[in-house]
């Protein structure tokens, strides 16, 4: 266990009256217990009161190693402090981002060569889209200017200025899919596929479409998978067609969706999206801020699903959540327009690369490398799917689906018809009942109804037989108990 946090104030009352949790109902801590977490061991927490937890959710699907190497990388983190604390990527480099890009680009798949360091995920998400933007935007620039050039005239930048139209080459359109969650900052928001969150801030950044996600669930019976493909690519190329291909930037999708309850792809699907984003000329983007670093039993969902992205965003696996820090990997393709002229990416970060954040991403793909964590998901994931598919003989249990370490448990109030529950019926089961029933349990995993109502279970990527046991064993009480309580 990590050292005590420092008790000098009553923080269970500082809580209520300073800190705004995040997407949190903070009424419900007027009469209620704040839950403050004050230390962490391997896929452990143990809150104020002594109490212990199994972490199933790796905090937010990012604890990747887990909670038990903070002497290791706080040794790193102060290392760094006493060499250089701080300086910056705007138009400087230091030796940990430039290793740590090194680093990333070594176990990302195909030419993803160049890094764009950023503070977390939503500032990727919005990184990537910016950055599809402007590559549209240099690329026929770039034509512009070979154009001139072979015109035989030495241009000049008044020339060059003239015959280049503000909007030579522009899009600026993204597509993402329904009910997938890409980040909470304006663009990353807009990227969202959940209403719920994007009603409260519209209007949103212009524009964005949504395309079906690959929840097969609810899908006919009858239909099979190549069906099913079939379909999705379709309906792609119908937003793309409708859209007007020559405005769509990139299509943005994650390796296997977590919101809506890890749905992973059909056969054919990213080879299909692929081939799409080729024919009409859109960049793809595949956001690996949850499948990055391991939790589909691969480095990243890109090597496992084949998808050859030109982008990818990634965040909280990078450090395993143990310093705030995100990136933009992109293909040396992509690149290129970048490296010619005067042309240039105008984005940037203070905190973008901050060095102590980079030696901990270091030291952590350090420890990942060093302790197998990617070979033990992948050794470890069929027992794990084993050991969860025994819920799927609970009555309220419908569908397990997801991979890896990334998996998702959907409920339903009749297995036979897949009915689903009403909202009224998510509120109660789920706000009301199964989390605070697992927290009280000592387990900690989402239920979450951005979609249909589903149970995520994603634990920190050490986790082994004892805890996938723990897991079922609690989970399998409690959701028994709320079949009972919805069918009595
Ligand atoms: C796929 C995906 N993209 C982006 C984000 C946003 O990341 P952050 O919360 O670090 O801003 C998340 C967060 O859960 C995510 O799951």
């Amino acid at each position: 266990m990590t050292t005590t946090a420092p008790v000098g104030i009553d923080l269970q009352k500082a809580a209520r009256e300073h800190l705004w949790l995040h997407f949190t109902r903070m009424a419900g801590y007027r009469d209620h217990e704040v839950p403050i977490i004050v230390r962490g061991d391997g896929c452990y927490l143990e809150d104020s009161n002594g109490k212990r937890y199994l972490d199933a959710l790796a905090g937010l699907f990012s604890v990747n190693i887990g909670y038990g190497y903070g002497e290791e990388i706080g040794e790193a983190a102060a290392a760094q402090m006493r060499e250089l604390p701080f300086y910056t990527n705007w138009g400087y480099a230091h030796p940990r981002a430039i290793e740590l890009a090194a680093e990333v680009a070594s176990i990302t798949p195909g030419d993803l060569n160049r890094v764009f360091f950023v503070s977390g995920g939503s500032e990727a998400v919005e990184s990537a889209w910016k950055l599809a933007r402007q590559y549209h935007t240099a690329r026929g620039e770039k034509r512009i200017r070979a154009a001139i050039a072979t015109s035989g005239q030495a241009p000049t930048r008044v020339d060059e200025a003239r015959a280049i139209p503000q909007s030579a080459g522009r899009r600026w359109k993204a597509i993402s899919r329904h009910i997938a969650y890409h980040g909470t900052t304006m663009g990353a928001l807009s990227i969202n596929g959940i209403p719920a969150i994007r009603e409260p801030f519209e209007p949103l950044v212009p524009e964005v479409l949504h395309v079906r996600n690959t929840n097969r669930y609810h899908r006919p019976v009858e239909e099979t998978e190549e069906q099913f493909t079939a379909q999705l690519l379709d309906e792609l190329e119908h937003t793309i067609e409708a859209a007007g291909p020559e405005t769509v930037a990139m299509v943005i999708m994650e390796p296997v969706q977590n919101a809506g309850g890890s749905f992973t792809p059909p056969a054919g699907y990213w080879r299909g999206v692929r081939e799409l984003c080729d024919r009409y000329g859109i960049l793809l983007c595949a956001d690996e801020v949850i499948t990055g670093f391991g939790r589909v039993g691969a480095w990243f969902g890109s090597e496992r699903y084949d998808i050859r992205p030109d982008l990818m965003t990634i965040a909280k696996g990078l450090s395993s959540s143990y310093a705030a820090i995100g990136g933009v990997v992109t293909t040396d393709r992509v690149m290129e327009p970048f490296m010619e002229g005067t042309s240039m990416y105008s984005h940037g970060i203070t905190f973008g690369g901050h060095p102590v954040q980079s030696a901990i991403a270091l030291k952590n793909i350090e420890i990942m490398k060093r302790d197998r964590i990617v070979e033990h998901v992948a050794e470890k994931q069929d027992d794990f799917r084993a050991a969860l598919a025994q819920l799927l003989d609970l009555p309220i249990v419908g569908d397990l689906r997801g991979t890896g370490f990334f998996y998702a448990l959907e409920l339903v109030k009749n297995k036979e018809t897949r009915e689903t529950f009403s909202d009224d019926e998510c509120e109660t089961l789920l706000r009301g009942f199964l989390s605070p029933r697992m927290f009280e349990r000592g387990l900690i995993c989402r239920s979450d109804d951005r979609g249909d109502p589903v149970v995520q279970i994603s634990p920190p990527l050490v986790a082994d037989q004892h805890e996938f046991d723990q897991i079922i064993g609690i989970l399998g009480d409690v959701l028994q108990e709320a079949w009972e309580r919805i069918s009595a």
